[in-house]
């Protein structure tokens, strides 16, 4: 299904400097297209101060460079990447976002089509894209993983990082079906840095993960406390003592994105 290309609002958050959990108020649920709202704030509702996967899902829309510089510092383990399939044919990735897995995909592929819904997003990627060896390999569209705009049996590697969950508004039951009804037989879905393995491995999904020590990986020191004093509050009086612009994962408290859920779909 083809959607209009919504113009983005330039909006301005509430309250720039804010952690994220207190940046946007409802009054930017306007910013969603009708598709968007229908997914992330239902029945035209919801509190961006006190449903944080709303607050991203404004973030991505009001203020995507911000966004991206926190994505870009966000490195994916080598591992991950070095483990997907090389030499193939086409490539699907869903909620691409920035760009942070796509830039790598274009090795793998000879064509990649990179699903984002965000507007804001989708220009970050095309503009990333019009400047890299080859970047005219990927197709950036939009779209939404319960709805995908791709034929059945369409790409070799279905993948989604940093993207899916099991809540229907970010994939569910009816996103990762529609995942696999793109996916060949034989070919490869895969979920990048997943959020609940229980529910994957439930659905058939092995676990992959690479070890090491990992850290965000900011410009500069100043960039890393700037950034957490948006989105790692908690951390941000550590990070500031350190005085250093690499951040272990550890200090942020979250899982570092050294991991990956997958199936290979019966041939
Ligand atoms: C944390 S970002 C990750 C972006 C990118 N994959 C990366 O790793 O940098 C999550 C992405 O999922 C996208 N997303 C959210 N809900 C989605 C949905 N229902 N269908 C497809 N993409 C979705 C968002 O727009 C956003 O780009």
């Amino acid at each position: 299904m083809t959607r209009p290309e919504a113009p983005a609002q330039a909006g301005a958050p509430a309250q720039a400097g804010a952690e994220l959990k207190g940046r946007y108020t409802a009054a930017d649920l306007g910013v969603f297209t009708r598709d968007e709202a229908s997914r992330f704030a239902p029945r035209g509702e919801g509190d961006p101060q006190a449903d944080a996967v709303l607050a991203w899902e404004l973030l991505y829309r009001l203020e995507p460079e911000l966004y991206d510089r926190l994505a870009t510092a966000e490195r994916l383990h080598p591992g991950v990447v070095g483990w997907l399939p090389r030499d193939l044919g086409r490539i699907a990735e869903v909620g691409a976002g920035a760009g942070r897995l796509t830039m790598e995909l274009i090795e793998r592929g000879q064509h990649i089509s990179a699903v984002e819904p965000a507007l804001p997003l989708r220009r970050i990627l095309r503009r990333k894209l019009a400047a890299a060896d080859h970047g005219d390999r990927v197709r950036v569209i939009p779209g939404f993983f319960d709805d995908l705009p791709l034929p059945d049996g369409f790409a070799d590697l279905v993948v989604a990082c940093s993207a899916f969950t099991p809540a229907p508004g970010h994939g569910g039951q009816a996103g990762l079906a529609e995942m696999e009804r793109v996916c060949r037989p034989g070919g490869l879905v895969a979920i990048i840095w997943p959020n609940n393995l229980d529910w994957l491995a439930a659905h058939g999904y092995r676990y992959v993960s690479f070890p090491g020590p990992m850290s965000v990986q900011f410009g500069s020191h100043h960039e890393a406390v700037e950034l957490a004093e948006i989105f790692y509050p908690q951390a941000a009086g550590e990070i500031r003592r350190r005085g250093a612009r690499q951040v272990p994962f550890e200090v942020l408290g979250i899982n570092p994105p050294r991991d990956l859920a997958f199936r290979v779909l019966p041939g």
